[in-house]
Parts: C-alpha cells; structure tokens; sequence
C-alpha cells in the first residue's frame, strides 16, 4: 500500500498508478502548539512505500510518524521513499562545531524503515548515513523531457559539480554542446561565477543543475551568459524554488524553468515516478 505524506501526493498517486498498488487514506492535523498528527486510519497492508519528500522540517517529522503509524497498523515491511533530500547539502561539517546534518536526519529516517530509496542526493554518497539500505534513482535523463525544440543549443552546468546532469541532458536531447561555469559562494545568496568558454552567441541555452533553491546560482549564472545568447531555459531535478526564487530568475531572463516531481511546483512538469516504480521492483 502507497503511503503518501501531504508533500508528495501527486507522486504517491502517480506511484500508486505506476505499481498497480492502493493508496491509504492518510487525515493531517496541527495542534493549537503547532505539532503535526498524520494517520492511516484505514492502513491494512504487510507492505508500506512511504512517499514523503522532505523539504521542510515539518515534512521530516510527517515522514517519520508515517513510519510509525503503518508499523502501527501491522506493516511488516516499510519502504521509505523521500524523492527529494533536505539537509543534504550539509553533508559535512564545514566548521567547527557544526552538524553533518543530512547524517543526523538519515539516522533518524532508518529508524523507522527496512530500506531508503532516494533521488538524484546533492552527493551519492548521502545514502551511507543511513543505518539501512539505501538506493539512489537517476532521472536526470528525463530532464531533457519537456525542453523545447532548441536552436543550436548549449547546455551549461552552473558549477563543476552538475557538468555530468548538463552531459546527461544534453545526451538526453540528442545534440548540442556541453560547458561549466566556476562558481564560488560567499554566502548563501551571493554567488560568484567566473565566464564560462562556450560561445553562445544566437543560440539557446540550457543551465542544468540538481536543485535550484534561492535561484542565486542560476540567476548568477545567467548574467555572465551576456545578452548574446537567443533563449535561456533552467532545467533540475529538485525544483525547491525558496522565496522569491521564481522573480529572481525571471528578472534574470530566464523563459521557463522546469523541474521534477520530487517536490511538486508548478514547475514540476517530469514525473520521477516510473523510475521509483522500477527500482522498487
Ligand atoms: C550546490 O552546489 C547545488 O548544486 C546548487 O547549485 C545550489 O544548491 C543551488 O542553490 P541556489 O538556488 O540557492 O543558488
């Protein structure tokens, strides 16, 4: 039985579909102190995938009473899938004193569950914090999915560390060339990027990246693209999209951004969905 957490409904739905499997009824409830009740009242299953991304605290103590109530219900076996990661890009200490978070959360996800699946984690490398088995799904082909005919296009990677997704794309689409910018952080809306080597003048562009969050580094990205290039398309697995996010890149000039369903945006025109359905087979 499909277990969705208010987050991720459209995914547990589309999951549910995808695997032919029934999806529990679940009653959200916050108490006047603010603390959150999700139930099953009808969970009757030996098998539980619990679908629940986790982009705000609140979402990591849904998924985590979601484990508890369906083992409550009698579910012999849980899966948890958390489509989406947070904390996951603090995923080491970078100062004294300071959590490796993503740890911290992973341990206390595994406590409640047989096995993870995750997809696309800032770093593979996440999935050895959990104290369960833990897989990892790659969508990032599908992101070419739902990119426009593109004119001579180049596929641009904001930092050295999503030139792969930009090769990935870019094979997914089946043509065009592939570049990076550096980037430095000077904190976590103030970005610097040094120019890129592409020319990219009269053609589209296509900046890929894991997750977009405050969009500094797209927005930072594209103003060093120059007013050469024709068209300018954002494409990730993980539309967080924080804030004022969506103003920043369009005041940028980016024309559209697209997403997964990882966390469900408007923006979110991929589905991760089949590629769950079949690492669960
Ligand atoms: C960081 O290395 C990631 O790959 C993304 O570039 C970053 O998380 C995006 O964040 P923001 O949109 O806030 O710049």
């Amino acid at each position: 039985m499909i277990v969705s957490a208010s987050v991720s409904q459209s995914l547990a739905s589309a999951l549910a579909a995808a695997l032919d499997e029934p999806l529990a009824a679940t009653e959200y409830e916050r108490f006047p102190d603010g603390e959150l009740q999700v139930s099953v009242p009808g969970f009757d299953a030996e098998r539980a995938i619990v679908v629940c991304a986790t982009p705000t605290s609140d979402a990591h103590i849904e998924a985590l009473q979601l484990q508890d109530a369906v083992r409550e219900a009698g579910a012999r076996e849980v899966t948890t899938v958390v489509p989406y990661l947070g904390y996951a890009r603090q995923d080491r200490a970078f100062a004294a004193g300071q959590p490796v978070s993503v740890r911290a959360v992973a341990r206390a996800l595994s406590t409640g569950t047989d096995r993870v699946i995750t997809v696309n984690p800032h770093e593979k490398s996440v999935s050895e914090f959990f104290d369960v088995p833990c897989s990892t799904v790659d969508t990032a082909g599908r992101l070419a999915d739902p990119l426009p005919d593109l004119d001579d296009p180049v596929f641009i990677a904001p930092d050295a560390g999503a030139i792969d997704l930009a090769d990935t794309v870019r094979d997914a689409y089946g043509t065009g060339e592939t570049d990076h910018f550096e980037k430095t952080r000077h904190s976590a809306s103030d970005v610097e990027l040094r120019p890129h080597e592409a020319d990219v003048t009269g053609r589209d562009v296509v900046l890929v990246d894991d997750i977009i969050a405050t969009g500094a580094t797209m927005a930072g990205a594209v103003s060093h693209l120059s007013d050469d290039a024709a068209r300018v398309f954002a494409t990730c697995v993980h539309p967080v999209l924080a804030g004022t996010a969506r103003i920043r890149l369009a005041r940028a000039g980016v024309e559209a951004v697209y997403g997964t369903d990882t966390i469900e945006r408007a923006e979110s025109a991929v589905s991760v969905a089949p590629a769950i359905a079949a690492a669960l087979d």
